[in-house]
């Protein structure tokens, strides 16, 4: 990796570094427990006295909030447009918080990333993972994870723990989510060493666990 976090390349063909930060993603279904997951790593590095960014798409900037409404919680979107909301979601978020920490030295914790919207609106919504890879990548300028946890939930597992009020996405069909789910799996596969798949029906503390030291592992290695 000889490009800076700094300086995309215009075209972001390759993936580019995110040194002398660090990029942490965790990713699954909905009701895989990631909040929760966020939150406890958050705290953790923290009070190693580790300079931490946590953020979420969609949201985290002023216009990925009002995306975050209109996707979510308003009425019909069409699915390539849904697919270009969360696009340009994450090309705003990159472009305001995300690379700037990241060239800062921060480490960047995110809830969600490129690899939702590959499986939610490539495999979930048919689109194409392929087609939706591309425009992921395009969006964030290359900027992609050093390490993303897949917390791998089940359909009924993830609707037993969501809330009584599902918004747009969560709403969809045991099918839907099961496309979803086989999305992750599926990124998961093709870069292992860049990723870590837990069953998300672990107790929490076990799972906090299994990312703390991956996470420990991994910073060691890149510092
Ligand atoms: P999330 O923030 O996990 O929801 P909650 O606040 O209820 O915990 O995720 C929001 C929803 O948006 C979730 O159903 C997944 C979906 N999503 C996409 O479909 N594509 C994307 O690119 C992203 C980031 C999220």
């Amino acid at each position: 990796m000889s490009e800076s976090v700094v300086s995309p390349p215009a075209d972001a063909v390759g993936r580019v570094s995110t040194a002398p930060g660090f990029f942490v993603c965790f990713e699954g279904g909905d009701g895989a427990g990631k909040s929760t997951q966020v939150r406890l790593l958050t705290q953790a590095l923290e009070s190693d006295g580790r300079d931490v960014l946590v953020t979420r798409q969609p949201g985290g900037t002023e216009l990925g909030t009002a995306i975050r409404q209109l996707v979510l919680h308003g009425n019909h979107v069409s699915p390539r447009a849904e697919a270009l909301l969360f696009a340009a979601d994450k090309a705003h978020h990159v472009d305001e918080l995300i690379r700037p920490a990241l060239a800062a030295g921060q480490i960047v914790i995110t809830d969600r990333y490129t690899d939702s919207s590959i499986a939610y609106q490539g495999a979930g919504r048919d689109l194409g993972a392929d087609e939706i890879r591309v425009l992921q990548r395009w969006a964030v300028s290359g900027v992609l994870p050093d390490l993303t946890v897949v917390l791998d939930v089940t359909p009924q597992l993830g609707r037993a723990r969501r809330g009584e009020q599902p918004d747009r996405l969560e709403a969809e069909a045991d099918a839907f989510h099961e496309a979803v789910r086989q999305g992750f799996v599926d990124l998961a596969a093709r870069e292992p060493d860049r990723y870590l798949v837990i069953d998300a029906g672990r107790p929490t503390d076990q799972i906090h666990a299994i990312v703390r030291a991956r996470v420990e592992r991994a910073l060691a290695v890149a510092r």
